[in-house]
């Protein structure tokens, strides 16, 4: 009898204790209206309560946020010149010494608890949300889908080659972001190609991977920062694997039509030959543009018996063929561990940081 006194006890406590902690998230944690005044906007008037990122994205304000708000990309930096309180822990590891002292914080970490004062980009001011419909959807790798997206309200997209999309994953009763790439080139303004690898138990990969032609997507964009230096001696330099075929796509067909001369290099990795994509097609490029190489390398060449191409790391293939002393600009992307590697090459080739841009997934 006594153990079930002491249950009830502990129930009715711990219900009490529910009971308050619901009230004081009502009534004492209830920040009410407040106002966000971004750069030399009109102050926006917000729900207090809620993070800054989802704030900005109700006011149609879309700050890059390639993790969806978990705090772990570090992409959705702004800076916060009045309001914020202090820096979490969670913000600093992505944060230098010197955006710490301009203010800048991570807008997913920012909780709006009073009046603020944000500075962002002037870029991300221009972002817009886009409704598009799947129109053609195919498998280009055994875990790698090409998708296609016509556009609908905006019926166009203004973007540079290099830059990606934020996709709405619907989750649950919620929406999430994922950042996917721009594979097509900017000339195809009414409908945009995405390539996406399959994440098993992934949101936003196991999304894109189920949806079928017909299917509404919703998306904001464009974001990314690399500019293509147009300057006729700057060869542009490639190197990826995986996914990172995308915006290389992108760059290689945006060159072939604008300016076919340019120097280019593309270096693509892969561990067996099922996993090398698009290779017609970049041949064909290659058929129009007289100043790019290609070169395809395998990690695991004893898997693929007909390979007679290049061998090892595609950072091995770079550093083989580049020369130093020749104006850069290279455009990075693929998994972590071949950028850094790829990264030192570069370098070591007498390519500046300023000139490496890399896209790390
Ligand atoms: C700028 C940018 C551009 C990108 N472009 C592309 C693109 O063109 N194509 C593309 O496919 N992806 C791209 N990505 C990656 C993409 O945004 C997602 O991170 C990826 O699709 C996984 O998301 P998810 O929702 O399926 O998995 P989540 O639900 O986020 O993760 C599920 C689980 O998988 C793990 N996981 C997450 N990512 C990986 C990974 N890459 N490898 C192994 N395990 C992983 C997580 O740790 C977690 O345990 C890009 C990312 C960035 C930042
Ligand atoms: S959205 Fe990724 S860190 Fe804020």
């Amino acid at each position: 009898m006594i153990y079930l006194y002491a249950i009830l006890v502990l129930a009715a406590l711990g219900g009490g204790l529910a009971v308050l902690l619901l009230l004081a998230g009502r009534y004492i944690c209830n920040y009410g209206e407040c106002r966000v005044k971004i750069n030399d906007r009109e102050p926006i008037t917000v729900q207090g309560g809620g993070k800054l990122l989802d704030a900005l994205y109700a006011n149609d304000i879309f700050i890059p946020s390639a993790c969806g708000g978990q705090g772990t990309c570090g992409f959705c930096k702004l800076r916060v010149l009045n309001g914020g309180g202090p820096v979490l822990p969670t913000e600093t590891p992505f944060l230098t010494t010197v955006e710490l002292n301009a203010g800048a914080r991570l807008a997913c970490q920012v909780k709006i608890r009073n009046d603020l004062e944000i500075v962002v980009k002037d870029e991300y001011l221009l972002v817009q949300r886009f409704a598009a419909t799947v129109s053609a959807a195919r498998m280009v790798t055994s875990d790698i889908r090409e998708i296609r997206l016509k556009l609908l309200d905006p019926a166009r997209i203004d973007f540079r080659p290099g830059q990606y999309i934020q996709i709405a994953v619907p989750h649950k009763r919620e929406t999430v972001f994922r950042a996917y790439s721009l594979a097509s080139p900017p000339s195809m303004a009414g409908e945009v190609e995405l390539l996406v690898r399959l994440i098993p138990g992934g949101l936003g990969s196991t999304y894109l991977h189920r949806v079928q032609p017909g299917d509404a997507v919703i998306f904001t964009g464009p974001y990314g920062e690399f500019e293509l230096d147009t300057a006729p001696d700057t060869e542009l330099v490639c190197v990826g694997g995986g996914c990172g075929m995308a915006p290389m796509r992108s760059l290689l067909r945006h060159v072939a039509e604008t300016a076919p001369d340019h120097p280019c290099w593309l270096f693509f990795g892969a561990r067996t030959s099922d996993q090398l994509m698009y290779r017609e097609e970049l041949e064909a490029l290659a058929q129009k543009m007289p100043k790019l190489r290609l070169h395809f390398a395998l990690s695991e060449p004893d898997k693929s018996p007909d390979w007679t191409g290049e061998t090892g790391f595609i950072h091995q293939s770079a550093e083989r063929h580049l020369q130093p002393g020749q104006a850069r600009q290279a455009f990075l992307c693929g998994p972590p561990q071949m950028l850094a590697a790829a990264r030192k090459v570069l370098k070591d080739k007498g390519l500046d940081d300023k000139a490496i841009f890399a896209d790390e997934f």
